[in-house]
């Protein structure tokens, strides 16, 4: 890659976990750190792309001037945000990790504790990945991730097609160094056409250029 090799384009990219709430102190929520999502936005605007990062809550900064950041709490702020942006971006890599499900209604008070037990009922959340997907125009492209615990190349495949996706980048929580909280992670691609490209385990900032390039090679 050229040092400017993504100059004028926009590259939207989701990033972190998303907090459902359940009451004014509680919520649901995930070990997503942002790290791999937060990479790739710095590793895209270094390449000169203008970034559209909307990140859910983490501890992270960027200090580049062309990424734009949307702070988000929930799936549903993050779709919201999804759908104003992607149908200008070229790109969208969804690296967020998004919580499936989220409480039917929010409690507006403390819920005290009284019972032995406590029946939570929950809605399904946008698909974000998926939704996109749908909205895709023939000159955009569309990245996810899937963090599979068992069956992972076949369950990557199905939200591959599922979420009409140009690739899929695979890791697993499972092994030391991979995953949510760690600084490196060993991903492999599968692209539409059915390859798959195994990478070694690497910092997330070489992850994330690795991923870039390949968004690159379809462009
Ligand atoms: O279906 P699953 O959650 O495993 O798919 C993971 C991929 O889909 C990731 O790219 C994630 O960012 C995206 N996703 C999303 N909205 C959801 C769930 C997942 O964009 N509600």
């Amino acid at each position: 890659p050229t040092p400017k090799s993504l100059l004028g384009r926009k590259i939207l990219i989701t990033a972190g976990p998303t907090f459902e709430n359940i009451d004014p102190v509680r919520f649901i929520g995930n070990y997503s750190s942002g790290k791999m999502g937060f990479a790739l936005a710095e590793e895209a605007a270094k390449r000169g792309a203008e970034v559209f990062l909307i990140s859910g809550p983490v501890n992270l900064e960027t200090n580049y001037s062309s990424i734009y950041r949307r702070n988000v709490i929930s799936a549903k702020e993050m779709y919201e945000a999804c759908r104003e942006w992607f149908p200008a971006c070229d790109v969208a890599i969804f690296a967020a990790a998004v919580a499936d499900f989220s409480p039917d209604s929010v409690a507006s008070q403390k819920i005290k504790r009284n019972n032995d037990d406590w029946v939570l009922h929950l809605k399904a959340n946008p698909d974000i990945a998926a939704s996109m997907g749908q909205m895709k125009k023939a000159n955009q492209l569309t990245v996810g991730f899937a963090l599979e615990t068992n069956n992972e190349e076949k369950n990557a495949r199905r939200k591959l097609n599922d979420k009409n996706l140009d690739f899929i980048v695979l890791n697993s929580p499972n092994n030391e160094g991979e995953g949510f909280m760690a600084d490196t992670n060993r991903i492999s691609i599968i692209y539409r056409d059915g390859r798959m490209e195994k990478f070694p385990l690497k910092s997330k900032k070489e992850v994330a250029a690795d991923i870039i390039s390949a968004v690159e090679k379809i462009l």
